[in-house]
């Protein structure tokens, strides 16, 4: 009684909860470390992000990899051709190339490391034990391109395999602009968290949420409104905008009042956060 009292006495009415801001490390941290690679991920652990954020596509011997593009080219992964699909090449083909040799030149502050392998889903869940963080991920999947990729369907059961391998149901969140996976996977298995990947005009959140099925809003994060968050926050939705990389922009969507951020530098947004140290920098 006698500290209900004292805390009215020293809270102003009315006042909010501190903000949890959650960090998720953009490919792992792109501006560190080549994108979507272990030593990527082993950086973001490290540094203590909340999430991993990657991006998936399929072997055409049906493994889950971790990458952005649908094709294989530099700078990002070099290897025996300038350029081909990694839905044409077997996991032990798509070994060949290497994904940590070039420095991304938009990116000055990321450190090559030479013979990386594009990791499989599968690795990169292994790394599980490392800490509590969630795993945002991503299917990559285009509907004008259904050469890219097995069918909604036989995507979403790759990933649901690998998931419940890992048992990782409640560390895993399913992300996509194309909402042909998340419903699929919202019918496969209803206990895995759902994001819907935004871009484009304005839009509802909500209209959005309803559209996809998710309980995440992920917008491009110059499309984040005050007056959206708070709707998306009335009808129960979270708010994660991608991929703002400066200290400004961090503070915006903060005053937004959103959930999250996906960043590509999610040691300094720690950092920025009062959370946290930064490792060590070569
Ligand atoms: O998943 C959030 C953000 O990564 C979406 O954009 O193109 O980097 O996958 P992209
Ligand atoms: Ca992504």
């Amino acid at each position: 009684m006698r500290t209900a009292l004292l805390l009215c006495l020293i809270m102003p009415p009315f006042a909010q909860p501190a903000q949890t801001i959650q960090v998720h490390g953009h490919r792992g941290a792109r501006g560190l470390r080549p994108e979507n690679t272990l030593p990527a991920f082993e950086y973001a652990i490290a540094a203590g992000v909340d999430a991993l954020e990657l991006d998936m596509a399929v072997t055409k011997d049906n493994v889950i990899v971790i990458s952005h593009d649908p094709l294989l080219h530099p700078p990002v992964c070099s290897g025996p051709k300038p350029e081909i699909a990694i839905h044409q090449l077997t996991l032990r083909e798509l070994r060949e190339w290497d994904c940590g040799k070039m420095q991304n030149p938009n990116f000055p502050r990321q450190q090559a490391v030479p013979g990386a392998r594009m990791p499989t889903l599968d690795e990169v869940f292994a790394l599980a034990p490392k800490g509590e963080f969630l795993f945002n991920i991503e299917t990559k999947i285009f509907a004008e391109h259904p050469e890219f990729t097995p069918s909604p369907e036989d995507f979403v059961k790759l990933v649901l395999n690998e998931i419940r391998k890992h048992h990782l149901e409640s560390r895993v969140v399913l992300q996509s602009f194309d909402f042909r996976t998340l419903i699929a996977m919202k019918k496969a298995a209803p206990e895995i968290k759902l994001s819907a990947l935004y871009e484009g005009s304005p839009k509802d959140f909500t209209a959005i949420a309803k559209e996809s099925g998710a309980q995440i809003i992920s917008p491009d994060f110059h499309l984040v409104a005050a007056e959206q968050v708070r709707a998306a926050h009335a009808a129960g939705l979270e708010v994660l905008p991608w991929t703002p990389n400066t200290p400004a922009d961090w503070d915006r969507l903060i005053a937004a009042g959103v959930d999250g951020i996906i960043t590509d530098y999610p040691d300094e947004l720690l950092k920025h956060l009062g959370r946290g140290g930064s490792p060590a920098r070569h």
